[in-house]
């Protein structure tokens, strides 16, 4: 069964102004750009350079720039979705369960095994945590993998978000974890 993943392409989806593109540009460049255009270049980074020695896309998405179908075509292409929110917008939380989650499975089907992560940026600007709403969704969801919270801006965890997509597709865990059987 184990059919051997030749490279691992990430889709950052998620609320405008959440920090998609900074996200990536900041793991691509190292350091914060208060500039960004919408959407970021298709980056592939090397095998050699990522912690699982797998070729790896990383793909942005923008709502100015990109319709539906445009989204539903990556949605379908790619290997793992981080879906960002914004720790200090409570709406993007809430849009995760409302909208995003749902979306996915309308894309790519109630059962799919595409992993998920979500994705908590700009823990800069605040003190509070987000991961006691963020756990819950994990149980509704089993296509969620984990969650992360980091920041762009400060670089803090932005390594590890993509780490855990990656780990996401080579080493997956949904299948083994099933929250109905666990009582
Ligand atoms: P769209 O492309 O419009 O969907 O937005 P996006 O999700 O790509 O967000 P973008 O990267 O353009 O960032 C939106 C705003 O948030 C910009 O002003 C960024 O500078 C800011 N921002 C992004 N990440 C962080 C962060 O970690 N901390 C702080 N304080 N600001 C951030
Ligand atoms: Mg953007």
């Amino acid at each position: 069964m184990a059919s051997f993943k030749r490279d691992v392409r990430i889709l950052l989806v998620g609320d405008e102004k959440v920090g998609k593109t900074s996200l990536i540009l900041s793991l691509v460049s190292e350091e914060f750009a208060e500039e960004v255009p919408p959407r970021a270049e298709e980056i592939t980074i090397p095998a050699d350079v990522t912690p699982e020695h797998v070729p790896t896309c990383i793909v942005d998405y923008s709502g100015q720039e990109q319709d539906e179908s445009c989204l539903q075509d990556e949605i379908r292409k790619c290997s793992v979705v981080c879906i960002v929110y914004s720790v200090v917008d409570e709406d993007s939380i809430q849009r995760l369960t409302t909208y995003w989650l749902p979306y996915l499975r309308f894309t790519l089907g109630e059962e799919h095994r595409t992993p998920v992560i979500l994705v908590g940026n700009k823990v800069d600007m605040t003190e509070v945590h987000t991961l006691e709403s963020i756990l819950p969704i994990m149980n509704d969801f089993a296509e969620v993998e984990t969650c992360v919270e980091c920041s762009a801006k400060t670089l803090k965890n932005i390594s590890e978000v993509f780490y855990y997509a990656q780990k996401a597709v080579l080493h997956p865990t949904a299948p083994v974890y099933n929250p109905d059987e666990k009582e």
